[in-house]
């Protein structure tokens, strides 16, 4: 059977994370597992009358297949957004995709041969690895903390082999909630700055910042060589599935040929409705109101995990974003915690999934997102008392 299968396919898994979400069908079961945005946040009239108006608009038209680049208005609204920050984007540069995953998948497609070095975080966002995964390349993980990715490590990752392709999420980074300081960056792009190589920057949380300053995109360095991912899953809805790729001329050109032979064109419907939504309303007064709720959220999961974990537990301290890491004692598996914390009725995601080759048992993700203060502290607690079981049983 394994013989009607392409090789590219062969030992790409399912998504770890999709499989556990099935246990939080049961509604007793309080979810720190998802990567998913607020629902209660979404703004449901104000697109309601996007979506009215767009028809009052467009009529017919909006039904008819359109160009594969974008929305030509929605790519203007873009690049200015880029442009007021300093950058210099021109709305040419810009591929909509349906949602910045897709613009993973076309960039593997367009640029990786069998085994190309591609540098990774580690721990690295799932949805990349998967994505890259498809293409066969070479994973050359290198690690992050609070400060970014580990300088030195790159900088030994780059001389022992060749790389394509350097992966980013430097803003409240998923898995683990970290942001890259601005010193990092720096030093990032002096390494790679006479190298043949292209930096991803995927941001798509880079908006939702609730404490601590804004620091500089990779673009602002190296502009010739940074491939910039964005998307308005976070800040507006997910389910629209727009997202885009800001890349240059060369590497745009190719992106379209792979965007025509996979899908003709990103759904342009919900792009007019995300465009009058964007006309009609403040976006950056909803930003600001996700981000301190998401913010809020975040303070009371420390402020639990404080009280009802050991000492010996840390975890990072996010300025924004939907996620934070923990690490467990060396010895204590996230893994065998799981499954006791099933039965407290409490959910997570174990790290191992997202590291490409060492097994790092003893971290995991929490989504902070989606649960509210009093709800965060009851699961926490669950938790604290799955870990006490767990270590009571070792
Ligand atoms: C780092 C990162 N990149 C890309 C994506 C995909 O986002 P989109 O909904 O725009 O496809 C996600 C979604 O969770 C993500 O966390």
């Amino acid at each position: 059977m394994n013989d009607i299968f392409a090789d590219r396919i062969s030992d790409v898994p399912r998504s770890f994370i999709r499989e556990i979400l099935k246990v939080a069908l049961d509604p007793e079961v309080i979810s720190f597992a998802g990567g998913l945005p607020n629902r209660d946040l979404f703004p449901v009239n104000e697109l309601t009358n996007a979506t009215n108006e767009v028809f009052q608009i467009y009529g017919n038209d909006i039904f008819q297949y359109s160009n594969s680049e974008g929305y030509i208005k929605l790519r203007e609204y873009i690049a200015q957004n880029y442009n007021r920050q300093g950058l210099s984007v021109n709305p040419e540069n810009i591929l909509i995709t349906n949602g910045a995953q897709q613009g993973l998948d076309l960039l593997g497609k367009v640029l990786l041969n069998d085994g190309d070095g591609v540098v990774l975080e580690e721990p690295g966002y799932l949805g990349a690895i998967q994505a890259f995964s498809l293409y066969k390349p070479s994973f050359l993980p290198v690690q992050v903390s609070e400060q970014g990715m580990d300088i030195d490590g790159l900088r030994n990752v780059l001389q022992q082999n060749k790389a394509k392709l350097i992966y980013t999420v430097p803003n409240f980074q998923n898995p683990s909630g970290i942001t890259y300081t601005n010193e990092n960056r720096q030093a990032i792009a002096q390494i790679i700055q006479d190298k043949q190589l292209f930096l991803i920057e995927d941001n798509p949380y880079g908006d939702l910042r609730f404490s601590g300053e804004p620091a500089l995109s990779f673009a602002h360095y190296l502009p010739e060589k940074v491939i910039m991912l964005g998307s308005f899953s976070k800040i507006v809805v997910p389910g629209f599935r727009i997202g885009w790729i800001v890349a240059p001329d060369v590497i745009l050109n190719k992106l379209l040929i792979a965007k025509q032979a996979s899908d003709l064109h990103t759904c342009h419907f919900t792009q007019y409705i995300i465009y009058q939504y964007l006309q009609k309303n403040n976006i950056q007064d909803h930003i600001n109101k996700v981000a301190q709720q998401y913010g809020e959220q975040c303070q009371s999961m420390l402020a639990s995990l404080d009280k009802y974990f050991p000492s010996n537990v840390t975890s990072t301290k996010p300025e924004g974003g939907m996620f934070l890491w923990v690490t467990l004692p060396p010895q204590v598996s996230a893994m065998e915690l799981f499954d006791l914390a099933v039965k407290e009725k409490v959910i997570f995601v174990p790290g191992t999934p997202f590291y490409v080759n060492k097994n790092h048992g003893n971290t995991f993700r929490l989504n902070f997102s989606c649960t509210d203060k009093p709800t965060t502290e009851i699961g926490i607690k669950r938790l604290g008392n799955a870990l006490k079981k767990l270590q009571n049983k070792v």
